[in-house]
């Protein structure tokens, strides 16, 4: 659901709908396209009548709020992509995650046994279902941390940005004397082939691939992100992720026998992803973009890199992506550290966050922990962090300079 002027009525229209099966797209996409005021859900400004009609498909079905009837379950944190994607926007919904660490209450614990369910809280259950995943209780050196949902809307310019580039900035980032040092995170394909991908025919099993979603890169393309949330975040399984997550009631079904959607339901929401737009900017002042890149910001935070020439959306093809993120993985020190590993990101490694739409924020940081840009930059430092002496340089700006470098990054 978008903005609250339109949650009653959008909510009596998903409660209309919630009796249906869903295997295939059943909602009327006109019906439930609602302009936002603000522009965070707004698909490309150069897409076609058709990309229009795709967004809007895709649109309908990412606020669509799943029910037990639909597959939903049997354990699931949230019941629509939305709730943690408003607006396409970040959170408010957010996962609580669990990983069991050293005495150094930082580095992953080789053994992850006391997490017998997995490093997710899973609250709610439906189909049959008796117990939930939560904390478990005592014994282990567990760290606790959240992850609230970024936004979505610019993904598109993220997944279409050339391999090349984002090499050619570890390549370059691996000359500086400065400590910073991103690097690719190398991930592996989990899913089933996706026939549906025109541009990508990854098999399970394929590596290498370069990770792109998720706060630690975790997944290289926007349908497999797609298909992965579904499963982890709502118990939807598609032919792409058949299996329901592990439970401790060892269900493996729920209210909807077998696979709960088509590759076409997990095509038409990642669509909708790719052709989101990033909301518009004012043209900047001269100081902010200066300010910027004196403090180093941009050395990570990279204000463009090159698009594919062959990306199957012709708007995003062969273009600069203005996304100020090089997509790498930067050891921000044991503050930031989550425990958590994901490929071959470590607790305290996290992707470069893209600033898109940051205005239309109420928390920053993956795990929302801070309330101002300020804030999110001073907990870039801390120690072992690469960002140290950008945050230096930044404490070092006269209070007019902090101003303008904070209104240009809140104008993205
Ligand atoms: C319970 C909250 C929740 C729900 C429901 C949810 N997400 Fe997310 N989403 C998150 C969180 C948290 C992350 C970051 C996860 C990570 O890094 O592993 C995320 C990350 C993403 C990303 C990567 C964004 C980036 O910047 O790399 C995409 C794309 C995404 N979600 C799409 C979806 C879609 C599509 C759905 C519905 C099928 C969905 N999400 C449902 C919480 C949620
Ligand atoms: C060494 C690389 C690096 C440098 C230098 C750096 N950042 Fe970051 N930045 C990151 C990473 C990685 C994150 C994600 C951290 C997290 O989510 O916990 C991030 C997150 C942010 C966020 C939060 C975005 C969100 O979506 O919540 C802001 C704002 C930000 N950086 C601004 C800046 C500014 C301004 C500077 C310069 C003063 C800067 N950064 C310097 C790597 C860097």
């Amino acid at each position: 659901m978008r903005n609250s002027r339109s949650v009653r009525w959008l909510g009596a229209v998903v409660l209309a709908l919630s009796g249906l099966a869903c295997g295939e797209p059943q909602t009327d996409p006109d019906t439930l396209t609602v302009k936002t005021e603000d522009g965070t859900d707004l698909p490309l400004r150069e897409a076609t009548p058709e990309l229009h009609a795709r967004f809007k498909e895709g649109d309908a079905l990412f606020d669509f709020t799943y029910n037990e009837a639909d597959g939903l379950g049997p354990l699931y944190i949230r019941a629509a992509c939305s709730s943690c994607h408003q607006a396409a926007a970040k959170g408010p919904g957010a996962v609580q995650k669990m990983a069991v660490v050293d005495a150094d209450g930082v580095t992953s614990a080789e053994d992850q046994s006391a997490l017998a369910w997995g490093h997710t809280v899973r609250p709610y259950k439906t189909a049959g279902a008796t117990q939930t995943i939560g904390v478990p209780p005592g014994g282990a050196n567990l760290k606790l941390s959240l992850r609230v949902g970024p936004a979505v809307f610019g993904r598109g310019y993220l997944e279409a940005i050339a391999d090349s580039e984002i090499e050619r900035m570890q390549a370059e980032q691996a000359t500086r004397t400065d400590g910073i040092h991103g690097r690719i995170n190398r991930v592996t394909y989990h899913s089933q082939p996706n026939p549906g991908q025109p541009f990508q025919a990854h098999q399970p099993g394929d590596t290498n691939l370069i990770g792109r979603f998720g706060v630690k890169a975790r997944i290289a393309s926007l349908d497999e992100f797609t298909a992965d949330a579904m499963q982890g975040d709502m118990g939807i399984t598609s032919p792409m992720r058949p299996g329901e997550p592990v439970n401790p009631d060892g269900l493996t079904d729920d209210g909807k026998p077998g696979v709960d959607v088509d590759l076409a339901r997990v095509n038409a929401v990642a669509d909708y992803m790719r052709l989101l737009e990033i909301p518009s900017r004012a043209a900047p002042g001269a100081d902010g973009p200066r300010l910027f890149s004196e403090a180093r910001c941009a050395v990570c935070h990279v204000p463009s890199l090159k698009t594919r020439g062959d990306y199957p959306f012709a708007p995003l093809a062969g273009r600069d992506a203005p996304v100020y993120s090089d997509l790498l993985l930067h050891d921000l020190g044991t503050g930031l550290a989550d425990g958590m590993v994901d490929e071959s990101a470590t607790s305290r490694e996290w992707r470069t966050a893209p600033l898109i739409g940051l205005r239309f924020f109420t928390t920053y940081l993956h795990d929302g922990r801070v309330k101002t840009i300020r804030d999110a930059i001073l907990a870039h430092q801390g120690p072992g962090s690469e960002a140290n002496d950008s945050v230096t340089r930044f404490q070092q700006l006269s209070a007019p300079e902090q101003t303008a470098l904070l209104d240009f990054v809140s104008s993205l």
